[in-house]
């Protein structure tokens, strides 16, 4: 399929982008993949640096750029390009499938190295080919670096800790017993306890999820337990409450290390009796409820210091889950970016753009102090920003993440590019802070709505359709 298609933009590449030898790797039928290569480089036969470089580009799914096969004691060894140190350009073709496609170029020393240059072109043509692939793929498969599953709550993570969490949570998720889990906020404590939920007979139930530090006590109780009509003023009628939502369900209680003395006493009630009173009323009501609990907090040193009951975190950790920090599993920040570039290319209706390997390698430098949730807002900003290209390049990273962003690119040498370059990122900042919403970042910024999508349009930023990123 599509193989004339495949020669034709290979052949556009080389006049733009010369190189001695080149190779498309694409599926072919039955989940073969066919070669389609020029220059002397044999796919099929023994050992060549194509291969190495192929391989990685695949691995990470993302760029390769080699500007000196010679400086690669290992790479070089197998037979660079004309047996002469040179240069090797790769990019993935994720679109192609699980075995992966790639589209390679390398030349020799005399040529030159691969430029910057260069790599955009080639990342338009990859995205160009990656568009024709998940047409013809079927699935509309973009997936590579991520696991299978799918589904709304998908985990991603190949590190050591990560892969006892999945044991844990397959081990856990047919009974009922009470599941703790700690971790730094955004590290995906939501996202296990809601995974445990779908993957286990309760997911007909409900899974309600309440954050204890975010609603002040006296609220919070007949949140939770509910009331009779004229248990307070203001009760002018009866209401359920959370946990009897959640029956036949799962209760999700997030930060429960900000739950009061008061309101721990009546949570180990529940937990013990089954069941729960409404506020106003003394009858108990059964409730069959599943509860997951999660915090941030030092519970073991909250319960020193008495803020916390041991009665009820012995009953609450049952079952105990840590999710390690991101800086402790540098392993999965490329599946993970890669599993949101996917998420966010397919949100927005695009080819899943490349990072360049400056970008990338600040991004796997990073300590993500807000973990999983500030790499997924990161990734999607870039998305945002690179809007106009295939490739994000460092210069689209937030200054924490790239703190030499000043310098200007070459656009806006001149005083007219320079201030719409300005104007386009200072939108871009003040609507990624503002969570994409149009109207909360028009007052933030003291302009009005109209103004602001004026400016959106001039600037061709796309707005990602689901605003729901979450803050920290
Ligand atoms: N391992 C992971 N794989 C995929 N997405 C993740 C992972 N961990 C966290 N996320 C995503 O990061 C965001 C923050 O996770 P969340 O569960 O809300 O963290 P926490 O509750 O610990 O603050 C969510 O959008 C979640 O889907
Ligand atoms: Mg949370």
């Amino acid at each position: 399929m599509n193989e004339a298609l495949f020669s034709r933009v290979l052949e556009i590449v080389m006049e733009e982008v010369p190189a001695r030898r080149s190779l498309v790797l694409v599926p072919g039928a039955a989940g073969a993949r066919r070669a389609r290569a020029s220059g002397g480089i044999d796919w099929e036969a023994g050992p060549d640096v194509c291969r190495d470089i192929v391989a990685k580009a695949l691995e990470s799914g993302q760029p390769v750029l080699v500007r000196d096969l010679g400086a690669h004691p290992d790479l070089s060894a197998r037979g660079a390009p004309d047996r002469v140190p040179g240069s090797a350009l790769c990019l993935p073709l994720p679109a192609g499938g699980a075995e992966g496609g790639a589209i390679y170029l390398d030349r020799s020393a005399a040529d030159g190295p691969f430029t910057a240059a260069d790599l955009e072109f080639l990342a338009a043509a990859a995205g160009f080919l990656n568009f024709i692939l998940a047409g013809t793929a079927g699935g509309g498969g973009s997936c590579n670096g991520g696991n299978g599953g799918g589904g709304p709550s998908q985990i991603v993570g190949r590190n050591g800790a990560f892969r006892k969490v999945r044991a844990l949570i397959e081990k856990v998720r047919n009974t009922d017993a009470p599941v703790f889990i700690s971790g730094e906020s955004g590290t995906g404590k939501e996202l296990v306890a809601r995974t445990i939920h779908e993957s286990g007979p309760r997911r007909n139930g409900q899974f309600v999820a309440v954050n204890c530090g975010a609603i002040p006590d006296p609220l919070l109780e007949s949140e939770l337990f509910g009331h009779a009509r004229g248990a307070f003023t203001g009760a002018a009628r009866e209401k359920a409450g959370l946990i009897e939502e959640a029956d036949r369900g799962t209760f999700f209680l997030d930060e429960i290390g900000d739950l009061t003395l008061n309101l721990q006493a009546k949570l180990l009630r529940a937990l013990e009796e089954r069941s729960i009173r409404r506020l106003g009323e003394t009858r108990p009501r059964a409730v069959d409820v599943r509860f997951v609990s999660a915090t941030n907090k030092d519970l073991d040193n909250e319960v020193r210091e008495g803020r916390f009951r041991e009665d009820l975190y012995y009953r609450l950790k049952i079952i105990v889950i840590e999710l390690p920090p991101l800086r402790e599993r540098r392993e999965d920040l490329v599946p993970l970016i890669n599993h949101f570039a996917d998420r966010y290319a397919r949100e927005m209706r695009r080819p899943r753009p490349y990072f360049s390997p400056p970008a990338l390698e600040m991004l796997l430098r990073y300590a993500w102090p807000g973990n999983v949730r500030e790499l997924q807002n990161e990734v999607r900003r870039c998305l945002v920003l690179a809007s106009d290209g295939n490739l994000i390049r460092e210069e689209h990273l937030s200054p924490a993440i790239n703190p030499r962003r000043e310098s200007f690119p070459e656009s806006s040498r001149r005083f007219a590019g320079a201030r719409a370059d300005f104007e386009k990122r200072f939108l871009l900042e003040a609507l990624a802070r503002c969570e994409f919403r149009r109207g909360r970042t028009a007052a933030e910024i003291g302009i009005t709505r109209q103004g602001l999508f004026k400016l959106i349009r001039k600037h061709g930023i796309e707005v990602p359709r689901k605003a729901e990123v979450e803050a920290g």
